[in-house]
Order: C-alpha cells, then structure tokens, then sequence
C-alpha cells in the first residue's frame, strides 16, 4: 500500500450540502483545461469578498495544518488546495466543522490553475511533504518543477514567501537546487537549509514522520521585493 494511502485511511467526516457549497469549491480538470475564465480568480477579493491577505497550502491533504492557521490567523484568509476529491472533502468538513469564514478548500489539480493566479494576490503559500518522485511514470504528478517556480513568482506579492518541506532528504535537496537558481527569489534565512519545520501547527505528514524519528528539511523562498 503506498504510503500516502495508509496515512490517509480516515474516519468517515459528514460534508453536508450546505458546508460544501461554502467551503468547498471543485474545479474539474476537463473545465480548466477547456473554458478556465468560467472560474473565479484565486484571490482574497474573489473567494472572500475582502481584500486580507491570503495564505495558500498547496497539497493540503486532510487539511489539519491550514485549518488550524485559519482558526489561529483570523486576520488572514486561507486557502487549501488538494486534487483527491476525498481528501479536499474531509478538509472542508474540518473547516465547517470549526465554521472558520476565512478558510476555502480548493479541489484541483494545482498543475491546472495558473490561468486563474492573478499577479501579486498571495502573502504566502506552502508546499510541505509533496509526494515524491518514485518512478519515471510519477515525474508527471510531480507538483515541483520551474512551472511551478513561474506560478508562485507570479502569484506571490513582493516579499511573498514560499515554505517548501519533505521528509525525504535526496528529495528535499533536489527541489533545493532547482530552487536556488531561481533568481526571482532568495532565502528567507541564512542558512542552506532548515533542519525540522517550524510552523504553528504539525501536519498529518509532519506528526508522521516525526513519530518514526525523522527530521523533515524546510527552505523558505522569499519574492524579490522590487
Ligand atoms: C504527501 S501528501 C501531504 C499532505 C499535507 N501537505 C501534509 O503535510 O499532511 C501530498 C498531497 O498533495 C496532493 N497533491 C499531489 N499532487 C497535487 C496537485 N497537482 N495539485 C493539488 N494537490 C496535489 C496529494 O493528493 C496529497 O494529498
């Protein structure tokens, strides 16, 4: 069983009718790929109707980690994106289940959604513990690459950061170089890297791995400001 199937075996979670229709929001990737002006743009003013600033968990998963953002930031709006339509379900009916307002699940394929970044609208975004790259097959779900790189300099503001985190090591350093020749941005710390991810809250991902004693690696890409 691949490991994120055993990580995810989850208790059943009722999602409503009335939670999903304000907390969930599915773009289908056949609708991306053949009319994305049909869909709202992904900023504050058209998910929330204000203009706070937003905080983006791409691959959020069960949504553990961004739900307790939004309950502990209620001066931000968050956004997690996540493409298993069972995973983006749990994580709306955590968010409902808090009735958090400043908090939207997005169930999409991230790979998809450039058309609908608008320059400069994110704060912050996250890419912590993506899956990792097995297979040759598995390079074309592999969510980190320099379009990715492109996306996030477009759609974070000047200053914008990026947390990106793994707990495979090999992993970890190759989205490092790639990275670091991306002169868009620079290091938000001194140092090469971080050893162990200090964020508010511990993912599911991140509570795993730590359990079996291993340390996750973190680098923190900061947008040019000018
Ligand atoms: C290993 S899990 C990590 C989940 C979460 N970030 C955590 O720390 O617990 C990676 C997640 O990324 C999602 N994912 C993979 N490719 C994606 C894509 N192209 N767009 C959106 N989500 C994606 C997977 O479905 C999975 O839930």
């Amino acid at each position: 069983m691949a490991r994120g199937r055993r990580l995810f075996r989850l208790k059943h979670v009722a999602l409503d009718a009335e939670a999903a229709a304000k907390y969930l929001l599915d773009l289908p990737a056949e609708g991306l790929r053949r009319d994305p002006a049909a869909y709202p743009p992904l900023s504050s003013a058209a998910l929330f109707g204000n203009d706070r600033p937003l905080e983006v968990d791409i691959g959020t998963g069960t949504g553990e980690y961004v739900v307790e953002l939004a309950r502990q930031d209620g001066e931000s709006n968050y956004l997690g994106i996540e493409v298993s339509r069972r995973l983006a379900a749990y994580a709306a009916a955590l968010a409902a289940r808090h009735g958090l307002e400043n908090l939207r699940i997005l169930r999409a394929n991230f790979s998809l959604l450039r058309p609908l970044l608008p320059a400069g609208a994110w704060q912050r975004a996250s890419l912590h513990f993506p899956d990792p790259v097995h297979k040759r097959k598995d390079e074309k779900r592999h969510i980190f690459n320099p379009a990715f790189l492109d996306a996030l300099a477009h759609v974070l503001a000047p200053g914008g950061e990026l947390s990106i985190a793994s707990d495979k090591h090999d992993f970890f350093l190759g989205m490092l170089a790639l990275a670091e020749q991306d002169t868009r941005f620079v290091k938000a710390h001194p140092q090469a890297y971080l050893e162990g991810l200090q964020s508010p809250h511990k993912s599911r991902f991140q509570q795993f791995w730590e359990r079996k004693g291993v340390t996750p690696l973190q680098v923190v890409l900061r947008k040019h400001s000018d």
